[in-house]
């Protein structure tokens, strides 16, 4: 962890963070909407979660990304738990904009006012057991564009306050993230990004814009670990067993798209160069893609941390494996 190219900056804030970030959706555990519809990825065991997060910050892992609302609040409480006064060893970013019930833990609806803002914030600030967010991310992805200039300065009136360091957008929309970006405190884009689904268009706009891209389901939801299979079901309580409209690469009750595994099935000899695993060689591409990029893989044990935090030490493909594997995918 010690070389530059092991830290990233996220944009224009200045703040430093290891390369590789921890994604905190799956060990908020079990929670729902209002129709049953699991939103989380099953059972978690909080004991293991907090070994796993030990381990990472061991391992140098300086990052960690959650929201409000995974698990209904239970992802923070578990994190700012693990943390504890290693707290400010970290940057701690989280989100709001969905409204959810914590003692039933379901999702209940969004809200995009100001004010739900400034109350999802000191709710956040209480779970995670802290006096600041250093990242703080809008989680409607599709939000009008007319609140979210208002919510942006609401973010700016939040960093005057000490409240937050910096803000971010969660979408895949260039032109919501470029209306985030006119904010000075703007620091980065979370978007989607794996390496079989590129990103070009908000590749190209964090580097104009000096944004950091901060991506998520750098995995696939899993896919990219290879160890996902075709007529395998998943855990009932698991998003991935009943996928939502919006979810790519599982198919209801019958585990993973045949189509994704064969797609991985062809990248497995060069994502696993160098010893790497597929988990490893897929954060690998990220870092190749473009040098502002920091995946946030989840996680949900020990042995998952540390294989994600070893591909730190292996580094980023090289230029000739990304063209290669542009040309296995027919890109
Ligand atoms: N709208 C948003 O803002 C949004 C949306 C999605 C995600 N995110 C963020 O992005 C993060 C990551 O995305 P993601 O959770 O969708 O999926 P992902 O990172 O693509 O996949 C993570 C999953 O892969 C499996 N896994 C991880 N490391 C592994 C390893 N080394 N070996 C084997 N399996 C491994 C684990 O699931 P199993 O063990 O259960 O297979 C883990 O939960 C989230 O945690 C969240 O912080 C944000």
């Amino acid at each position: 962890m010690e070389t530059k190219s092991n830290i990233r900056t996220l944009g224009r804030s200045g703040i430093d963070v290891s390369a590789l970030g921890f994604g905190c959706w799956a060990i908020g555990g079990e929670w729902q909407d209002a129709s049953g519809q699991p939103l989380g990825w099953g059972r978690v065991d909080d004991e293991e979660t907090v070994r796993a997060v030990r381990r990472a910050l061991d391992l140098g892992v300086t990052f960690f990304d959650t929201a409000d609302t995974y698990g209904a609040g239970h992802s923070e409480r578990v994190l700012g738990r693990a943390l504890g006064k290693r707290r400010d060893d970290v940057v701690l970013a989280t989100k709001w904009g969905n409204v959810f019930d914590e003692d039933t833990r379901t999702l209940t609806g969004s809200d995009d006012s100001p004010e739900y803002a400034r109350r999802a914030l000191t709710a956040s600030l209480e779970r995670l057991g802290t006096d600041h967010v250093d990242l703080y991310q809008l989680h409607l992805s599709d939000a009008d564009l007319g609140r979210a200039a208002q919510l942006r300065d609401q973010c700016e009136e939040f960093v005057r306050e000490g409240l937050i360091r910096a803000y971010a957008w969660s979408t895949d929309d260039p032109a919501r993230a470029a209306v985030f970006a006119e904010g000075e405190h703007c620091a980065a884009v979370q978007h989607s990004a794996n390496v079989l689904q590129d990103a070009p268009e908000m590749f190209a706009l964090c580097e104009e814009l000096g944004l950091a891209s901060i991506n998520r389901s750098p995995l696939a939801m899993g896919l990219l670990t290879g160890k996902q299979a075709t007529g395998r079901a998943l855990e009932a309580g698991d998003i991935r067993n009943t996928p939502p409209a919006w979810m790519q690469g599982f198919k209801q009750g019958d585990g993973a798209d045949e189509d994704w595994v064969a797609r991985v099935d062809a990248l497995r000899e060069i994502l696993t160069s160098d010893g790497r695993t597929p988990a490893q060689g897929a954060l690998a591409w990220l870092w190749a893609r473009s040098p502002r990029t920091i995946p946030i893989p989840g996680f949900r044990s020990v042995t998952q941390a540390e294989q994600n935090a070893g591909a730190i030490a292996k580094g980023p493909l090289t230029a000739g494996q990304l063209v290669e594997i542009d040309r296995v995918l027919g890109r």
